[in-house]
């Protein structure tokens, strides 16, 4: 098997599918200094479908499993189908879904999925005179892919007026800020809900809820993610059960009306407001970090799951969960998501990864000689699992406080608004899928 990408969520993609006893030899491209412990890692670019192409027939690879979203835009799926080759992950046309926000609005408009109002525009002035009429705080979005940063939460007219003009007129964000959405501010709790999906069977993953901002107590600016928790315990059984019905599965049937059927992980990102979901993203793939928490509870051998993707008989196979959780917290280097230096030496990594309850996923690492330095914005995602939130949160504090390395940065609250209400009580069982 061949994983493409090289960060966190490729480390936990990689750790888990070694697990199966039915893959000989794993192989990612690039990967990290975590990722070369389970797998051989080959130097090629993650957005060289080409190169990707030859490596896997080359190597008689059976199934490719792609893990960012920038290859999947690419048309890499499209590409590997053409040649026979057997992939995991969605077309082109399937992954428009999370490539353009206003493929997605109108897709959801048309199907009635509950998602903020909103509208979009290709020209300053009607943006801008539309901007005028709404309250705030105003919500701004690039239409295309900009890395989890063409995203402006607006609380003064000023700030959202500029964030329309850097996109649509100084393209600070290129081709992908040609377009914006303007779309209403909603308040609430988020989540996110990834699902395995065939295109016609929908399974939903235990819910996790993600941490964006760089800062304790969601301050400062948006990141990649601090870290993650699961299952989190607002995903009631009947939130996800509503979720499932109301927005994926309709997700997933417009699509294949479409035709560009997803298969795949389907990633939706949701507010949850006075008890009902909202849709704020759709992503075309396994979310980061929000993977290094969800996995570790997947008790179903991940490469049958992906085998009943690829071959479309999802419905056919038994998902289970362990009854436990997983907290994730996320080192980063100093300035992240600004600018940042790299090749600092990473002190105080144990020698494996792995050890009972603890999982130290490399995200932004690199081995230089017989050390392990830091290559990323977000370098490491340490995860603890234990038989209930508190636990794992513990686990998880306890082993990223003996890493360090110049200027490590980490949130000390992640999973505290889930234990403020929980606290004490067993592990909730969030998951909308069977679970045993
Ligand atoms: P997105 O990439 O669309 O998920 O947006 C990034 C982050 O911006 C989300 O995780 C939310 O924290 C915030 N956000 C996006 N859209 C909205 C909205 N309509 N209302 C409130 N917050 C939002
Ligand atoms: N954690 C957010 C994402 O994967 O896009």
């Amino acid at each position: 098997m061949l994983i493409v990408g090289n960060g966190g969520r490729e480390h936990a993609l990689a750790w888990k599918i070694a697990q199966s006893p039915r893959v000989s030899s794993l192989f990612c491209a690039p990967g990290n200094a975590g990722v070369e412990q389970v797998a051989r890692c080959v130097t090629i670019a993650v957005d060289d479908v080409a190169a990707l192409k030859a490596f896997v027939i080359e190597k008689g690879i059976d199934l490719t499993v792609v893990g960012p979203e920038g290859p999947l835009a690419l048309g890499i799926v499209d590409e590997f189908r053409r040649a026979k080759l057997r992939i995991f992950g969605p077309t082109r046309g399937a992954a428009l879904i999370e490539s353009s926000k206003i493929f997605s609005k109108d897709l959801m408009a048309r199907h009635r999925i509950p998602t903020a109002s909103g509208r979009s525009f290709d020209t300053l002035k009607p943006a801008l005179e539309y901007l005028e009429r709404q309250p705030l705080p105003i919500v701004v979005k690039a239409d295309g892919l900009a890395q989890g940063k063409g995203v402006v939460v607006a609380t003064t007219r000023e700030d959202a007026s500029r964030a329309v003009s850097d996109m649509l007129e100084k393209l600070a964000f290129g081709q992908a800020g040609r377009r914006v959405v303007i779309e209403e501010f909603l308040d609430g709790e988020e989540l996110t809900v990834m699902a395995f999906t065939d295109g016609n069977t929908v399974v939903p993953m235990a819910a996790a809820q993600d941490h964006k901002r760089v800062g304790d107590g969601d301050t400062g600016p948006n990141t990649g993610g601090m870290g993650a928790y699961a299952p989190a315990p607002i995903a009631t059984p009947s939130l996800l059960a509503t979720i499932t019905r109301d927005i994926l599965h309709p997700v997933v049937e417009a699509l294949a009306r479409l035709g560009s059927p997803f298969h795949g992980v389907l990633y939706a990102g949701l507010m949850i407001v006075r008890g009902r979901p909202y849709v704020l993203e759709f992503n075309a793939r396994f979310g980061d970090p929000e993977t290094q928490v969800v996995l570790p509870l997947l008790k179903t051998d991940l490469v049958d799951i992906m085998e009943a993707v690829v071959e479309h008989r999802l419905d056919q196979l038994e998902v289970t969960w362990h009854e436990r959780a997983a907290v994730c917290v996320v080192l980063t280097s100093a300035g992240y998501p600004g600018s940042y230096a790299t090749g600092l030496p990473i002190g105080g990594l144990p020698e494996g990864f792995e050890s009972g309850d603890v999982m130290i996923f490399h995200a932004g690492t690199k081995r230089q000689g017989r050390n392990v330095v830091t290559a990323g914005g977000r370098v490491l995602g340490v995860t603890g699992i234990g038989p209930h939130l508190e636990v794992a949160r513990e686990r998880a504090y306890n082993a990223a406080r003996k890493i360090s390395f110049q200027g490590c940065h980490l949130r000390s609250d992640i999973a505290n608004r889930a234990l403020a209400s929980v606290i004490g009580q067993p592990s909730v069982s969030g998951n909308g899928g069977r679970r045993g």
